[in-house]
């Protein structure tokens, strides 16, 4: 079978396809012949060589698929043979076989095809996990989205509008239109100044109760300080450290060393709260996970979750689907197809 492979660190250009023998599941594992897996953000900064969780190199990235079971583990149920699956994967699942434990499959529903399927594990996770479980969204607050144009930004709308808040967001220009399109209640061009004036107008001046914050370093500290009394911010990633190339350590130390330290007394002076959420260190919370997603399957039915897919590049085709990320250009999810 063939998969995706990132030998070092470098630009795009680096990943390789490479065969290997076919994948054997271990007991209690199903195989998976993949049909499309998900590109995240961590894996363009996991190429980068900037991602700490990632397993070293050479690797194959991957935390999240679609596809048809082939093959069982010991114990694993005849039935699920031939099914149509999605689900999380500790790494590997940019190739055409992946292997992994029954508690982290799930049946895929039948509105959806492979590549929106693959869409959903890691953005409405993260997003329902921030929003939802230690965000305590509620239908009177507004919630700030940064970077709403993206896959956990587009996941959070949906998540935050079903939730009845007023959602306002972040995102380059260009993608504005689209956004307010589907349903975003006030955009803000980060790209062409600070924000916070912004906000300010959309708020009157009180700031909201809860901030999604990907970017981190000394953004971070901004988003703390835009929040209402009672407010929440949810830090989950550093994209303000991407960097393709020989700088890029040295900018993911300067993105750390710029994150705030919080006292808790300043948090109960301001009635603020800080949070932090990483999908990645949750494999041993199966059965909290099992039970968010299914609360996502129901938005599924129900048919306010609609995975929004901006593009679907072959394997080979990698190096552009990990350019479509760094360079923006993408609204929603990207998505590979082995
Ligand atoms: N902690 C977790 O469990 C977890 C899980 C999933 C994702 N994340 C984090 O969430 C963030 C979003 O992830 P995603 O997979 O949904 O990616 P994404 O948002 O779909 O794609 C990247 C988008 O981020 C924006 N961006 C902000 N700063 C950027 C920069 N310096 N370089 C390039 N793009 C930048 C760009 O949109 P605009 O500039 O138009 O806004 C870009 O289109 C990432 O930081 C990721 O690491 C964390």
């Amino acid at each position: 079978m063939r998969r995706l492979i990132v030998p070092r660190a470098g630009k795009p250009e680096v990943l390789q396809l490479e065969t290997v023998a076919d994948l054997q599941p271990a007991a209690g594992e199903v195989r998976v012949r993949v049909r499309a897996a998900g590109l995240n953000f961590a894996d363009v900064m996991a190429r980068q060589g900037l991602y700490p969780d990632a397993p070293p190199f050479p690797t194959c990235l991957g935390y999240e698929f679609a596809g048809e079971v082939d093959a069982l583990g010991a114990g694993v149920e005849a039935s699920w043979l031939g099914r149509r699956v999605f689900g999380l994967s500790r790494f590997n699942a940019q190739a055409e076989q992946v292997c992994v434990p029954l508690a982290q499959v799930f049946a895929m529903p039948a509105t959806l095809d492979f590549a929106q399927a693959a869409a959903i594990p890691v953005n409405y996770l993260t997003a329902w996990q921030l929003l939802v479980v230690m965000g305590s969204l509620q239908a009177d607050e507004t919630v700030l989205i940064h970077n709403i144009g993206g896959g956990v930004g587009l996941a959070a709308l949906q998540i935050a509008k079903q939730r009845g808040a007023r959602v306002l967001g972040t995102a380059s220009g260009g993608k504005h239109a689209a956004l307010k399109a589907m349903g975003v209640d006030g955009l803000i061009d980060y790209r062409q100044g600070p924000w916070e004036p912004e906000l300010a107008k959309l708020t009157e001046g009180r700031g909201v109760e809860l901030i999604i914050d990907p970017i981190g370093g000394s953004h971070l500290k901004r988003s703390l300080k835009a929040l209402r009394s009672t407010g929440r911010v949810g830090t989950f990633g550093i994209s303000a450290a991407t960097q393709s190339g020989a700088w890029g350590k040295l900018k993911l130390l300067g993105t750390v060393l710029g994150m705030p330290w919080l006292h808790p007394v300043g948090l109960m002076e301001h009635n603020r709260g800080a949070f932090g959420v990483n999908m990645g260190h949750l494999w041993h919370e199966t059965a909290k996970v099992r039970i968010w997603m299914q609360a996502l399957l129901d938005g599924v039915e129900a048919g306010w979750l609609k995975p929004h897919v901006h593009a679907q590049f072959a394997l080979d085709e990698a190096a552009q689907a990990h350019q479509c990320l760094e360079q923006r250009q993408n609204l929603g999810k990207v998505v590979l197809l082995p």
